[in-house]
């Protein structure tokens, strides 16, 4: 039996922003993105303080508002408003989650659209489920794409599981995968599927788990040889008593059935935050030199 291959994140990541480089080198101002941030969600404080810190390793310049959870949905509205207007900036996050549902779908689509480095506003949602290529498509979608391609695992024709239908991760990436540049054919499960979960998993060449939920994923859910792609990252209290993420498939007992496996952390999130500097750089190339 060979040994299982680590789809390695941080490596694939760092290769993707090394070649992202030579295209910021550019007269004028820099690429500029700017981050929302509802409420105090310690994830999300986490994840946006990595992006920033990339995008500035990289001479992107980012800027962030941090809003009370009960803060008014005018007050949100307008701060987007006022980026929407702001020449001076490219790309525009918000980061999820929001406090409720109906406030995250509001903000989002008040994003505009040429300035949504997310993919998640209904325009550029749009395009994706029309299977054009115009379009922004969100970050973790594209970031699972490229880090299988990275490894040459094939896709066309191959079954992929998709277990959770976030409007995140699981809906934009089931979309992406069977767009007619990847081919794939794509089952997406979730909490009401039930014991259905398990036997589409275990019949699919390509398993991808963002239930959120961890260790949902054991050795029953994995057929021989498959590969499998892990994007839930959930802060656990260890027997040590120190706080560590772990991801939504149970690393030790499914590795050795695996081809490959994604390691969290260091799998998806990394390349998560490639994409969306990718993203910064293309909304800027688009508004600043007319995608050329
Ligand atoms: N929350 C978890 N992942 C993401 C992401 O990729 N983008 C945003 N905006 N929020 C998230």
């Amino acid at each position: 039996m060979m040994a299982t291959q680590l789809l390695d994140g941080k490596i694939v990541a760092e290769k993707f922003l090394q070649e992202l480089r030579p295209r910021l080198d550019r007269p004028g101002r820099p690429p500029c993105v700017a981050f929302l941030r509802v409420g105090e969600e310690a994830s999300s404080q986490f994840y946006v303080a990595r992006k920033r810190a990339v995008a500035e390793s990289l001479g992107i310049r980012s800027l962030l508002a941090h809003l009370d959870r009960d803060a008014a949905p005018e007050i949100i509205l307008s701060q987007l408003e006022r980026w929407n207007g702001d020449d001076s900036i490219d790309g525009i996050l918000v980061q999820a989650p929001l406090p409720n549902r109906q406030l995250q779908e509001l903000a989002f689509a008040a994003v505009d659209s040429a300035k949504d480095v997310d993919g998640f506003h209904p325009h550029n949602f749009g395009l994706l489920a029309l299977d054009r290529s115009d379009g922004f498509v969100p970050c973790t979608a594209l970031g699972i794409l490229h880090l299988l391609r990275a490894y040459g695992v094939e896709l066309e024709g191959r079954h992929v599981a998709i277990v959770g239908r976030s409007t995140i991760v699981g809906r934009p990436l089931a979309l992406l995968l069977q767009s007619r540049s990847v081919n794939a054919t794509v089952s997406v499960c979730h909490s009401k599927s039930g014991d259905l979960a398990r036997s589409l998993c275990r019949s699919a060449d390509v398993v991808v788990v963002a239930a959120g939920s961890a260790h949902l994923v054991g050795p029953s859910w994995i057929r021989k040889g498959a590969i499998v792609v892990d994007v839930g990252q959930t802060a656990v209290t260890g027997p040590d008593g120190c706080r560590r993420p772990v991801g939504d498939v149970d690393f030790a007992a499914v590795a050795p059935l695996c081809q490959a496996i994604t390691p969290v952390p260091g799998g998806v999130g990394p390349m998560t935050v490639a994409m969306l500097m990718g993203n910064v750089v293309r909304a800027w190339e688009l508004a600043r030199w007319n995608g050329n």
